[in-house]
């Protein structure tokens, strides 16, 4: 592959600093704020995109002052920051960093805050401009929202505005993400509030657009008639780790499937959108998500397959099963590994199947599309067999590899005409560089700005529950019997095989 020179690339890197505004962090001492949020706002001083106008504010139930929290940050930043932190920065950092004690419930603390949201305005001449991160358990989403609109704390003007960032998980299913969505929808207006999906910060996924969008060649062969199938994979080798008491109430298909994995699916399936603005990206995603058929009940043990890791190896690693797991019930029928066929009922991808699998503990970390070309026609090669003949599969390499590549046959040197398969590969850090980064900084800095473009709208998270709710009725009115039912360190259980070997198909081998 020839290679462009980076330096003369067309870049289209944010220039402009964020907007002067305060930062409330509800569920402050957790560990998303130590991981993820204080790093990336370190990452985004760093690249000069904030303000002087700068304030955080941490808010949760812990018994902190402002100068604890300082400290107890700083003790934790060295582990988890992505870029060398000189004295001087972190030093511009602490002085922008606040704490209160609140409960998330009582309307006392939301006073507390609007005070504290007041005199940090006034300290560091900031203009009225909030957003809310709520870092906090799911149940206390539409509390939190509710909470804030009874204090007059989402209010907006002429020039100030209010946002609020949702993490996940929205909802655990059609009914009760309707009912979230109702809620704070009584509260904030829908440009407001920003449902984040951290798949949406990591670069490879915003490079799907450009790559579909960007270039001229790959547009007018993606769809049915070049396209045999797709693949999308999330496996992690990790098991649930400390997260059993949150696992067993969730399971693989709600932890990764409606969110993460269907952003992959949206991006890969959608129409061109007519401009890069969020709503017009947004209707895009949201069409291809709602052309996901909804699979009738009868057909979800066809369509879906479920497992649950039980012991077993990865190296000289031994590996406990799911049900040994901290907080895990010992006959759990949790599903720690979730495959789906997904048709998506529009003219583009008519009769071709999105093969999609999630799961924990499997062989190796990695996250990826592969789009499956469909074979040549057969007449030059009549002799050669099937399985031989290479077919065309373009793979965009999400994490831990970022890239692209490109097989295809090629005649291997020799007097005899024999066919092999090569690959073209592009590699983001070749070209690019690493980018220090904790995924979450383009994200943040987009809400400071006001670009909703890769969050999640009302529509698009209801959407992907109405495909996945039906699956999760099915699976719990019919427990599984088999569990556990494939080998820590190994690519899921065979059922996951079956259901493409049913349409003459295999999973990717990824080595
Ligand atoms: C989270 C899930 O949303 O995503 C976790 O709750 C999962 O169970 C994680 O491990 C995967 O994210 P990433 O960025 O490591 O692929």
């Amino acid at each position: 592959m020839s290679t462009i020179n980076p330096a003369s690339a067309a870049t289209d890197a944010p220039a402009r600093k964020a907007d002067p505004c305060v930062m409330v962090i509800f569920g402050a001492s957790g560990d998303l704020t130590k991981r993820k949020l204080i790093p990336a706002l370190l990452n985004l001083a760093v690249a000069k995109l904030l303000p002087e106008q700068f304030a955080i504010i941490g808010y949760s139930s812990n018994d902190l002052t402002s100068e604890a929290f300082r400290v107890l940050l700083t003790e934790e930043i060295s582990k988890f920051a992505s870029c060398p932190i000189t004295p001087e920065m972190w030093d511009w950092f602490l002085k922008r960093i606040y704490y209160i004690k609140g409960d998330f419930q009582n309307p006392e603390g939301y006073k507390t805050l609007k005070q504290q949201i007041a005199a940090v305005e006034k300290t560091h001449n900031i203009s009225g401009n909030h957003f809310y991160y709520l870092a906090v358990a799911p149940r206390f989403f539409g509390e939190v929202v509710r909470q804030l609109g009874a204090a007059g704390l989402v209010e907006e003007g002429k020039d100030h505005w209010a946002r609020v960032i949702i993490e996940k998980p929205f909802g655990r299913d059609l009914d009760s993400a309707k009912v979230l969505n109702r809620e704070i929808k009584l509260i904030l207006e829908e440009r407001q509030i920003y449902r984040i999906d951290h798949y949406l910060g990591k670069e490879t996924v915003q490079n799907i657009m450009i790559f579909r969008f960007g270039n001229g060649i790959f547009e007018p062969i993606w769809n049915r008639r070049y396209i045999d199938h797709v693949q999308i994979t999330a496996a992690e080798t990790v098991g649930v780790e400390q997260r059993g008491g949150y696992y067993e109430t969730s399971g693989a298909l709600r932890d990764m499937v409606p969110n993460h994995l269907f952003q992959l699916v949206s991006l890969t399936a959608m129409e061109p959108p007519t401009s890069f603005k969020a709503d017009d990206v947004r209707d895009e995603q949201s069409k291809a998500l709602h052309a996901i058929q909804i699979p009738p009940p009868e057909d979800v043990l066809n369509m879906a397959v479920r497992g649950q890791y039980g012991e077993g190896q990865i190296g000289d690693e031994h590996l406990a099963s799911y049900r040994t797991e901290p907080d895990v019930a010992p006959d759990s029928s949790t599903e720690t590994f979730a495959a789906l066929k997904l048709r998506i009922d529009n003219w583009r991808w008519a009769d071709v199947p999105f093969y999609l699998r999630t799961g924990k503990r499997l062989h190796k970390r990695t996250t990826e599309i592969a789009i499956q070309f469909k074979r040549a026609p057969f007449h030059l090669f009549r002799d050669t067999p099937v399985e031989k003949l290479e077919t065309n599969r373009l793979v965009i390499y999400i994490q831990p590899e970022e890239g692209l590549s490109l097989r295809f046959g090629a005649k291997i040197p020799g007097p005899i005409l024999h066919m092999g398969g090569v690959e073209m590969k592009f590699n983001y850090e070749d070209y690019f560089g690493r980018t220090p980064s904790t995924g979450y900084e383009r994200l943040i800095y987009d809400c400071m700005v006001g670009d909703a473009t890769l969050f999640q709208r009302a529509d698009m998270v209801e959407a992907g529950w109405s495909v996945i709710t039906p699956i999760l009725d099915v699976w719990k009115a019919l427990p599984p019997r088999s569990f556990p039912n494939y080998a820590s360190g190994s690519w899921g259980p065979r059922e996951a095989d079956d259901l493409l070997a049913r349409d003459g198909r295999s999973w990717r081998k990824i080595e």
